[in-house]
């Protein structure tokens, strides 16, 4: 019997890394979680109930009641959202209370794919695939950018790009699961790439993983 093909996809935000997880669920089959919704759902849920996302004990409350069905929301997607996430992931109880989850998402029996930022080295350290998919902030900035205007938000590309590099800076330099590459992830950086040219090279990413091959980049 093969191994159930689990792929951890890591990486900063609007890099391409949801798409392209989405991408891959497609094309293997496979039951894709976001879990940057887990931490974005924790931040939305407890500023509606009047909290603070500094407040840890009130949003490890949260987090422990929160179930893979309750992410439709669709206040999660947006940029104060994603700002309230960063916040209340700085907090070790809140990503013990959310680990569980990930952790028996990624052990299903025939496979998974899982985006977020510490999948490779602390949710799923033994996935057989695992791809750090980033771009230049400026490139990160115009999509989301792109994205939130779509979504009907007012926003302005400075305040995009500002909301990143605040973002990258709190994800990377936390002290519990820092958003950091896993020594065995590949880079793949789509800087310069249309979403289905950087869904392929992670498709040939994955099949080369499978093949023992390593790195096809
Ligand atoms: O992927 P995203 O932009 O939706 O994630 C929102 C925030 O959630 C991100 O800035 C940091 C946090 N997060 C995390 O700490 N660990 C994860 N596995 C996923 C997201």
């Amino acid at each position: 019997m093969t191994a159930p093909l689990m792929i951890a996809v890591d990486g900063p935000a609007a890099s391409g890394k949801g798409t392209i997880a989405t991408r891959l669920g497609e094309i293997y089959g496979l039951p894709v979680l976001d879990s940057g919704l887990l931490y974005r759902a924790v931040g939305v849920l407890l500023v509606r109930q009047g909290g603070r996302p500094d407040d840890a004990a009130a949003a490890t409350a949260i987090a422990e009641g929160l179930a893979a069905e309750d992410l439709d929301d669709p206040a999660f997607r947006t940029r104060q959202a994603g700002e309230y996430a960063s916040q209340v992931a700085v907090h070790s109880a809140v990503r013990l209370a959310l680990r569980d989850l990930q952790q028996g998402f990624a052990r299903r029996p025939d496979g998974a794919v899982i985006d977020g930022r510490d999948i490779g080295t602390v949710i799923a350290p033994d996935a057989p695939v695992k791809l750090y998919v980033t771009a230049r902030p400026e490139v990160r900035a115009e999509r989301r950018f792109r994205q939130l205007l779509a979504q009907g938000e007012a926003v302005t590309h400075v305040d995009i790009l500002e909301d990143i590099l605040r973002r990258d800076a709190r994800d990377g330099g936390r002290a519990d699961s820092p958003m950091v590459r896993a020594k065995d992830a590949v880079l793949l950086d789509t800087s310069e790439m249309t979403i289905d040219v950087a869904t392929d090279a992670a498709r040939r990413i994955v099949e080369a993983a499978r093949a023992g091959r390593g790195s096809p980049l």
